[in-house]
């Protein structure tokens, strides 16, 4: 076979995923551990199916250490179809929810539980500052009756993260799509955790779906089948036909993760390798800006201005001709963003800060 053109894809997900995992899967596409035919052409319901999804469901639970308390399941859907099932289960008959507004995608989730009739009261509005800072978790507080706190633990497109989370009297939910296995949990705190697989853990379409019993017993009964979390949790994580080549793929990459020293190891790593390009940053003289506060800035989507935006089409554009590919920030928001999730090798990050190096010493 030969030697693939691989390239260092600094895309903020879909992204690059570990080499070994590709690799695996390739050899194992056609005839899945001597069964003659491939994982995506099994009943769900067969013995090697149900035992790939069986290992991909423990192995979140050991990375991530959750408790017997807590539910882990997969769905499909997205990370978007948590923003609305959530307050579905959780806010039935307009009961209140606490909401941080931290950037793009915090909005959604608080439209999606506005539109599900929950009573939502801003915890913390990040509008005035651009959605450039975070509360200091210190000072957060949840509303009497509040039935959860929910944050977005890492902003992807404003390049922000939580470092610590509020101690606050309501279970904490977090969209975690972003720096999902990036950073322990600790569940005593959380009632859910929902993140989209296409960052660090595998393919899009598939959702990890983490609910505490306690939460549990709070959900709205009367929502259709699919839309109860309950069911999914009686179903074993496999109500109807589940994504079953995503789910395959997840468990690959978790085993990927666990032979590396899991989640400690991924936290090490991401620190590391953004922070190679955050050092760049700042001993450009002014050449690269980082808009975000320092003390919140993202271990896994590094954003950065240049001084213009031509300036910037050139270095999107000379980055990709040397195989650093990705760079181009959201179209919302324009700039350049490195994204540098757990299966970006720090080769990978080094060798893009070489280039960022080099291209404000030529254009700076
Ligand atoms: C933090 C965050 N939440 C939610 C989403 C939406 O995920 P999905 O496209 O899987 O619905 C994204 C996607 O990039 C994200 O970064």
């Amino acid at each position: 076979m030969p030697t693939a053109h691989r390239i260092h894809n600094f895309s903020a997900g879909p992204c690059t995923l570990p080499l070994p995992v590709l690799q695996q899967i390739q050899a194992e596409l056609i005839d899945f551990n001597g069964n003659g035919m491939s994982v995506v052409e099994m009943s769900h319901r067969s013995k090697p199916v149900v035992e790939v999804h069986e290992r991909a469901l423990q192995s979140v639970r050991d990375l991530l250490a959750v408790p017997d308390t807590h539910h882990v399941l997969f769905l499909g859907g997205g990370a978007t179809f948590q923003f609305g099932m959530l307050p579905l289960n959780l806010l039935h008959g307009g009961q209140k929810a606490d909401y941080t507004h931290s950037g793009a995608w915090a909005k959604k989730a608080i439209a999606d539980a506005k539109a599900a009739g929950g009573d939502i009261r801003l915890a913390f509005d990040g509008t005035e500052h651009a959605y450039t800072t975070l509360p200091n978790p210190a000072t957060q507080s949840s509303s009497p009756e509040s039935v959860y706190y929910h944050l977005t633990s890492n902003e992807t497109i404003g390049g922000l993260q939580w470092k610590d989370f509020p101690r606050v009297d309501a279970p904490l939910v977090a969209d975690m799509s972003s720096d999902f296995l990036s950073r322990p949990i600790d569940w005593s705190r959380f009632g859910l955790v929902y993140a989209g697989a296409q960052k660090n853990i595998g393919p899009a379409g598939v959702c990890v779906v983490i609910i505490s019993d306690e939460l549990l017993q709070q959900c709205n009964g009367q929502q259709v089948n699919y839309l109860n979390y309950a069911n999914h949790v009686k179903g074993e994580s496999m109500l109807n036909t589940p994504p079953v080549f995503q789910i395959y793929a997840v468990g690959l990459v978790l085993d990927w993760l666990k032979s590396h020293g899991g989640v400690a190891w991924a936290q090490q790593a991401a620190a590391k390798r953004s922070g190679v390009l955050y050092d760049v940053i700042a001993k450009s003289g002014g050449f690269y800006r980082c808009p975000v506060d320092e003390r919140y800035r993202s271990s896994m989507n590094v954003v950065f201005r240049l001084p213009d935006e031509t300036l910037e089409a050139t270095f999107i554009k000379s980055a990709a001709a040397q195989g650093l590919d990705g760079l181009k920030g959201h179209r919302s928001v324009g700039g350049c963003r490195a994204s540098v999730y757990n299966a970006m090798p720090q080769a990978g990050a080094e060798a893009l800060a070489h280039f960022m190096h080099d291209f404000a010493a030529s254009h700076g």
